[in-house]
């Protein structure tokens, strides 16, 4: 038990030692290549790597796009429930921070399900299984003493997103009315792909309301397709 324990801690403290050791790549192209879609965190902070190489710790730089043909394209179309990543690789001194903006607004997290979540290291943000309602202009800002400088990429999702459809809250409402009077109910649905809608009445079959199988009896009143949006 105890040798084994200490032999995974070797083994982790060994693989931490030679990942530290990595060399920082030299050539400067190394991090722009044209698959630069879905490259991975590794490939950036080895790029970080070299940023803090290359500069002076007492030097005075105002932020700066360290890959500005990472950012050359603006507008990303990308299908409903994808991951979506966009990135503003910086670089200046002290080292810049990093925050976004949604349609020029704070971003906070709580602003959409599921959050999102940014990685200084690889000056990213990411957003899990977008919705509809992510589209919308997102703007990186990097800033530290010596300036400003920001970017806003264009999310649209495209694609229709397999959501069960959404009810409007308080819908279809109680309601009293005289004796001989007509009703209605209003049902507000909210559907991407077209929606199916039946109105059903709960009754009840030899004074029960709910069957052997445990399903409430009920007789259709109505059943309609609407099609599109709501
Ligand atoms: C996002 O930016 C584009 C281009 O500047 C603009 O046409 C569009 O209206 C903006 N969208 C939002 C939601 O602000
Ligand atoms: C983005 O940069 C432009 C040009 O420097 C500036 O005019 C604008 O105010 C900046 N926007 C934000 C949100 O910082
Ligand atoms: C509607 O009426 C039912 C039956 O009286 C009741 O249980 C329910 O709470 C009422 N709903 C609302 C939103 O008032
Ligand atoms: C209702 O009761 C009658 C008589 O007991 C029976 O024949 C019938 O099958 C019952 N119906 C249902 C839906 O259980």
């Amino acid at each position: 038990m105890f040798t084994w324990r200490c032999l995974i801690l070797w083994a982790v403290l060994v693989t931490a030692a030679l990942s530290a050791a990595r060399p920082a790549p030299t050539l400067p192209d190394q991090d722009a290549l044209p698959s630069a879609e879905d490259d991975d965190d590794e490939d950036d902070s080895s790029s970080e790597e070299k940023e803090a190489d290359n500069t002076k710790p007492n030097q005075a730089v105002a932020p700066y796009w360290t890959y500005p043909e990472k950012m050359e394209k603006k507008l990303h179309a990308v299908p409903a429930a994808k991951t979506v990543k966009f990135k503003c690789p910086s670089g200046g001194t002290p080292n810049p921070t990093l925050r976004w903006l949604k349609n020029g607004k704070e971003f906070k997290p709580d602003h959409r399900i599921g959050g999102y979540k940014v990685r200084y290291a690889t000056w990213s943000i990411i957003m899990d299984s977008v919705v509809p309602s992510d589209k919308g202009n997102y703007t990186c800002i990097v800033e530290n003493k010596y300036g400003s400088i920001n970017h806003t990429y264009q999310l649209d999702v495209v694609e229709r997103s397999p959501h069960r459809p959404i009810l409007q809250a308080g819908l279809p409402a109680n309601k009293t009315v005289a004796l001989g009077s007509n009703v209605e109910f209003v049902c507000k649905v909210y559907s991407d792909p077209q929606p199916h809608i039946q109105w059903l009445k709960h009754i009840e079959v030899n004074g029960s309301k709910i069957g052997p199988d445990n399903l409430p009896y009920v007789q259709i009143l109505k059943v309609t397709w609407v099609r599109g949006g709501q």
